[in-house]
């Protein structure tokens, strides 16, 4: 079955994809990929549907989508970098990670599959990300890059740590990409994003 209807006002999910999703609390961690377009759709549909999603953003991130955008989308605070105020009472990352039923990062590109292969936590993706205990939150990863960045070693070689460390990947598609060429490593559609995400908050493990 299809998530998602395609309707001229924006998407509408499916009754079952909705009932996972409301009421859940994500995290959506945007890289400077340039499938982070992609990525307003996404927010703007959980918004829709009683998720309350923090969006946080990679320095790069901010030079495709502005975190003006992600904030009258999602309605809420944007983070884009470790030292703002994630809560005015207890100023730490570790507080938004508590509690929460998702994070997904989308686009996430080559650089930051590295930095989170690596373990890296110096920025607001990253910082919050090390703070999430992954054995009770799922964190999903979307990969997104071009051919040759997809077919790199070290992508594959960091896909695998990531995979081995407990995150959850999702897997990009073939298709056209902004470099004008097929291949694999396109995100996925939002609709496919979603159904990602629904499934993961709605599981009971
Ligand atoms: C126009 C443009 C598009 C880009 N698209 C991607 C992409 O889709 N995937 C990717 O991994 N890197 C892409 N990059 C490179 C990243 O922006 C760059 O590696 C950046 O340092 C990533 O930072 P971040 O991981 O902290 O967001 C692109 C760069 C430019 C200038």
């Amino acid at each position: 079955m299809n998530a998602f209807d395609e309707t001229p006002g924006g998407m509408s999910v499916s009754g079952e994809v909705a009932a996972r999703l409301a009421g859940a609390r994500v995290v959506v961690g945007v890289c400077g990929g340039i499938a982070s377009y992609k990525i307003c759709a996404v927010v703007s549909a959980l918004a829709q549907n009683s998720v309350e999603t923090t969006v946080a953003m990679t320095p790069s991130a901010t030079r495709f989508v502005t975190p003006l955008t992600f904030q009258a989308l999602s309605g809420r605070p944007v983070f884009t970098s470790q030292w703002d105020q994630f809560d005015q009472a207890d100023p730490q990352h570790v507080r938004l990670a508590d509690g929460l039923d998702a994070v997904m990062v989308a686009p996430c590109t080559m650089n930051t599959v590295a930095r989170l292969a690596a373990g890296f936590a110096d920025d607001a993706v990253t910082s919050i990300i090390a703070a999430v205990d992954r054995s009770r939150t799922p964190v999903l990863v979307a990969p997104s890059m071009n051919a040759e960045m997809w077919n790199q070693p070290a992508t594959r070689r960091n896909l695998d740590q990531l995979r081995q460390d407990g995150f959850q990947i999702i897997e990009p598609e073939e298709g056209w990409q902004a470099c004008r060429r097929s291949g694999p490593g396109r995100l996925p559609e939002p609709a496919r994003l979603i159904a990602e995400l629904a499934a993961v908050v709605g599981s009971d493990g």
